[in-house]
Parts: C-alpha cells; structure tokens; sequence
C-alpha cells in the first residue's frame, strides 16, 4: 500500500483528534486512550514540525499561543450580551409570567438551565472557524481574549459541520470547575500570593490574562448556552433546538436542562437544583428560565436591559453574619502562619461552619477583623468560608487591632516576613507543625495514599519522636505501633500494611508527596513526564527543568533549591532504600508503522503535553 501523503495525513489525524477531543472534552463520554491520543497528537506535530507551511490556526497543536498580548484590545460585539432580571422566589416568578402573557397570549414551554456562576464570553466563528472570543465587558463592547479562548479544550476552534453558516456567534459561560480552583489557590497560598476570591474572579481573572500559557494551565471550562447566525443559514425554532445543535456542533452544553410545561415543573426543577448542585463540582448561582420558542422570545423582545423571554431564579444567598470568638494562628507543613476566625457556629450552605480563613496580616488589616466582632461570612459550594467583611457598628467597645505573632506558636522560633511574600513563614526545618504537615501531605491523596494515617497518628508519632520525616514512617514497626494509645493489634498491622502499599504509587504522586513548593499534583505529574525518575530531575540544571512545557521559572528554581539540600537528598536515599518509587515508566501504543501494535516503554525526557 502505497503511503498516506502527509497533507491528507494531517487531516485525518486533525479530523480524528478533534472529534476525540469533543467527545472526551465536550460530551465526557471518551473514545480513545490518553495514551493513543497522545501518540496522535505527537505524529501530527511532527508533521508538522516538517512542514510548518500546512500548519492551520485549526489545528488540535495550535491551541496554545506562546506570544503573550501586550494588552486587550476592545470589540464591539456585533449583538449586544444582554443580562438578566433576577427572581429571589415564587411569587416573583409569577410577576414575570405575568407579566409576559400581558403582551401575548401564546402557549408556552418553559426551557429550565443551571445558571453557571462564571463569566460570559461571546464567541465568533467565521465559515465555521473560531475567529474571535471576548469578554461581555459592559455587553456593548468587551475586550479580545482569543488566545485564551482558544486554550479551552470544550471550545471547538473549528466546527463539526459541512456546511457552517458565514457567521455564527455562540454565547455561554467560562468557568472553573471547583478542584482547579481550590488547586490554584493552594498553589497561590503556597507562594504567598493573593488568593482569589471565588471561582468566579479565578475566572475572569484568567481570561484575562495577558500570558496565554498561564491561561492553558489553569484549565477554564464552558457551557454554551446561546447561540445565533445573523447572517442567516441556521434556522432553529426553539432553545431546546439550539442547545441540541450546540452540542452536535461540538460545543460541551449543561446536560441537566429540562423542558418544562408549567411553572410549577419549573419550581421543581429550581428545588431539585438547589438541593443537589453541591455535586455538581462548579459553581451555580440560580437557574435561567427562558421560554423555549424563538417567535415567541422574538415577539417579546428586550427591555433596556434584560429580555422579557427569560429570568434569573436565583438561590439565596449564602452569606450569613456570626461573631468572631477567637482569631487562632496555624501553621501550616510550608511553614506559613495563617489567622483564622474561630466563629460563633452558624448554618451556612447546609453545613456547620465554625471557622474561617482571614489569609494574612494584609488581609486581616484590610478587614479590620477583630476578636468580638459581628462579620459577615460566605460558604459557597465547597469552598472554604470566609469573612467578606466587618459591619463596624455592632463592634463592641475596647477591642484591638489582631496583629498576627512574632514567634511560631509551635516552636517558638521566630517568624520571617519573606519579601513579596503576602504571608509569614516558620523556616524552623524541625518545627513539629511543619513535621506534622509533612507527614499528613504525604500521607494523603493524589500524594502517597495511605489509607488511615490522617492527623490523629502523626501528631502520636511526632509528639512521640517516632517519625521526623517521611522515610522513618517506613521503619515503624508493629510493636511501635501497638505501643500508641488507641492502636489495637488489627488496626496497627492495616496501617502498616497500608505503607508498605504506598511504596508503590507512581513516581508523580510521590513528587507531589514531598511538597516541595510549588510542586502541586499537576506540575508534579508534568515534571514526572519530562524527568521519568528522580535522579534525572535531582540533576537537572535550572533551565532544563524551566524549559517544560507549562513549569515557569519560579517552579523550576523551586524544585532545583530543593534537591541542592543536602537533608533532602539524604531523604531522597532513604525512600530509594525503603523502595518507594522514583522512576516512572510511559508507554504509549503506537498505531503505524514497524511498532504498530506494540507498546513501547520509553525513559528519558519527553516533550510534555497539557493533556
Ligand atoms: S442566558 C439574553 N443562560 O448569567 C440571555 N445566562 O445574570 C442572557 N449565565 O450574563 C443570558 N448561565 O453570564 C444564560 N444558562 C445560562 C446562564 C447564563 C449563566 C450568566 C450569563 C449572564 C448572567 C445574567
């Protein structure tokens, strides 16, 4: 058989990638290994790389761009992004409904959405290829953020249809979904920099990010909720319709929406919702009620602002005011020392909170928290409460100003102010706090793994003098173990046994486990694809290790200060003698040619992708 010319070559694997990119991205229903994907992917840059005159802004590999933009440049958005009226309950439902078949006195269908707490974008395809996306800004004109755009894997950049109309503008939500953006916070708290507020700014905050390697890293997702040809050539008849054609389209569309004939199916929704969207995994602020035929929604078009044919029904808020009875300090296993309110509890959200995080000084100083005052506290899906703010006139008389310690309230050495560091830091290596939080890291998920070994046995251990680093867990013995107050003989022997099973989690986990800073889960899983094992990455000069893909320098000196620590490297050794694993393996299944069909284990360094 003759072979495949590479420019159809390229098609294919474009055609095959994007279509497995949709239904892994957009449909969460997989048709093809990582691994084979991957093994795609690298074909079709490498044919690529050797004819860079066939490479099209289309292309699966040219979804991130490496030049950051100076700045923002404004768009007009060719039809306005109206927002929405808001309900707070039942009774302002039916005012709206009312309201609406004062004007006409259609039947009508009810199409019910999740309202996705993110940021709007508008998107604009040309005969069927992405061409522009940007922020909703004041709805009239927003700012071009295409690059990022383009780096959100649910976002087709070219549509899955033969025949495109010229001009289609798609309409729909950016988000982050909760674990990215607890993530990213972790990663911030860690380097001390801001944390941000919610998911919501993480996302704003990241579409507008003038560095699009940033945004790709930090992983936005999307719902497209809207969509409309103004040139003409899709005619639709309803929104139940259009989200369909959405999804065909290749856009990921919210699959919890209904169709409801009555407002009292639409309140059941809303009901439904409320009570089961902390599973959801993003953030929803209410749900959208639009009525679901287009002549209709035509006939009754847009006040100033919003459009008569669709309403916000919002949850309540969950923010609640409590009083501060304490303001504790914590130190954390990076050694960082952080304020929390202890709180008069409250219900917030269905759950009890008792504390809430105030970050640092700055935080504190900008609040103006202090012990015995009335504050506000928010609880939003998972996230960790917070005080959004003081209200000054319930402060009782005679309190101060909180002022975090000069010494660690463990150790009690003292705490260093670290420049452009919004945190202080315990930098005492044996502080029991940073030990105990060693441990508990390593010790837990996406890390080692070791199922029952949480706070209450590391503090035995450590307040013990049983363990000091993570190697002596490998040396405990049942005795030892037997010896602890509330350990029985089954217990002990699970736990160790559970340790030794953790000798065998991936070498990513392991580097995630021995927190070196700003190694969390995913730069640990990238360093461990570029550097399969732990002496090639103890060796790595800075700039080897600045060159992967997606690790930026700050991380890359990080990880190369940590292995020029000779306690480190001592730990290094002991874990390679307890046999826990410092060497990955990699394979990946080759489709043509003289391994066709073989899997072939590669070590050594390997372009790393963001999949
Ligand atoms: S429809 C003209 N549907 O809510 C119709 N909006 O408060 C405009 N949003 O700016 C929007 N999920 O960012 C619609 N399923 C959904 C939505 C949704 C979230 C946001 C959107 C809009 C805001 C209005």
């Amino acid at each position: 058989m003759p072979p495949t010319p590479p420019h159809q070559r390229i098609a294919e694997l474009r055609s095959l990638l994007q279509k497995a990119s949709y239904a892994y991205y957009s449909l969460d229903a997989p048709i093809m290994e990582d691994s084979v994907y991957d093994g795609l992917y690298r074909e079709l840059e490498a044919l690529e790389a050797a004819q860079p005159d066939l490479i099209t802004p289309d292309s699966p590999t040219q979804r991130v761009g490496d030049t950051p933009a100076e700045q923002f440049v404004s768009v007009r958005h060719r039809v306005p992004l109206y927002s929405l009226e808001n309900a707070f309950n039942l009774e302002e439902l039916r005012a709206w409904d009312e309201r609406w078949r004062r004007i006409t006195d259609e039947p009508a269908q009810y199409v019910c959405e999740l309202k996705i707490d993110g940021s709007a974008i508008a998107l604009t395809y040309k005969n069927g290829v992405l061409v522009r996306g940007a922020t909703r800004g004041d709805g009239v004109t927003g700012e071009d953020i295409t690059q990022n755009i383009r780096t959100i894997r649910a976002i087709p950049l070219r549509l899955n249809v033969n025949d495109p109309p010229p001009v289609l503008e798609v309409r729909g939500e950016a988000f982050l979904p909760l674990d990215v953006f607890e993530q990213i916070n972790a990663e911030r708290q860690e380097s001390g920099e801001p944390l941000f507020a919610n998911p919501r700014n993480a996302a704003a905050g990241t579409l507008r990010q003038l560095d699009p390697r940033v945004a790709a890293r930090r992983r936005l997702d999307f719902f497209a909720y809207s969509l409309q040809a103004p040139e003409g050539g899709l005619l639709l008849p309803c929104q139940e319709a259009a989200l369909n054609t959405l999804q065909d389209l290749g856009f990921r569309v919210n699959p919890n929406r209904r169709t409801c004939p009555t407002l009292e199916a639409v309140m059941t929704y809303y009901d439904t919702w409320d009570s089961q969207r902390h599973d959801l995994g993003y953030l929803t602020d209410g749900v959208v009620v639009k009525l679901n035929d287009f002549r209709l929604q035509e006939e009754l078009g847009f006040t100033q602002k919003f459009p008569r044919w669709a309403i916000a029904l919002k949850y309540p808020a969950e923010e609640a005011p409590t009083v501060v009875e304490r303001i504790s300090v914590n130190v954390g296993r990076t050694g960082a020392v952080t304020p929390l309110a202890e709180l008069r509890p409250l219900q917030l959200a269905g759950t009890t909170v008792a504390r809430a995080t105030l970050h640092n000084q700055d935080h504190i100083n900008e609040l103006d928290v202090r012990v015995g005052d009335t504050v506000v506290v928010r609880k939003a899906g998972e996230i960790i409460p917070e005080v959004v703010r003081v209200l000054p006139e319930l402060r009782p008389q005679g309190t101060e100003p909180f002022v975090l310690p000069s010494h660690c309230p463990e150790c009690g050495q003292p705490v260093v102010d670290l420049e452009d560091e919004a945190v202080v830091r315990c930098i005492n290596a044996s502080c029991p706090a940073i030990v105990k939080g060693a441990l508990v890291h390593w010790a837990g998920r996406g890390a080692l793994d070791i199922e029952g070994l949480g706070e209450r046995w590391v503090e035995q251990f450590v307040d013990l003098g049983l363990v000091q680093t993570v190697a002596d867990l490998y040396d405990l013995t049942l005795d030892q173990l037997v010896a602890l107050e509330r350990m029985g003989q089954k217990s002990a022997q699970n736990l160790l046994a559970a340790i030794e099973r953790s000798k065998a989690q991936p070498w990513d986990q392991v580097l995630y486990g021995l927190g070196i800073r700003h190694v969390g889960s995913v730069n640990a899983q990238t360093l461990a694809r570029a550097f399969p094992s732990v002496e090639l990455l103890a060796g790595a000069e800075v700039e080897a290790i600045a060159q992967v893909y997606g690790i930026g320098p700050e991380i890359a000196q990080s990880v190369h200060q940590w292995f020029r620590i000779e306690a480190n490297q001592a730990l290094v050794n002991r874990l390679q003698d307890a046999g826990v694993t410092l060497i990955g393996t990699q394979s990946i299944a080759s489709t043509e040619g003289v391994l066709k069909g073989k899997t072939v284990v590669i070590t050594g360094t390997l372009p790393t992708l963001s999949r």
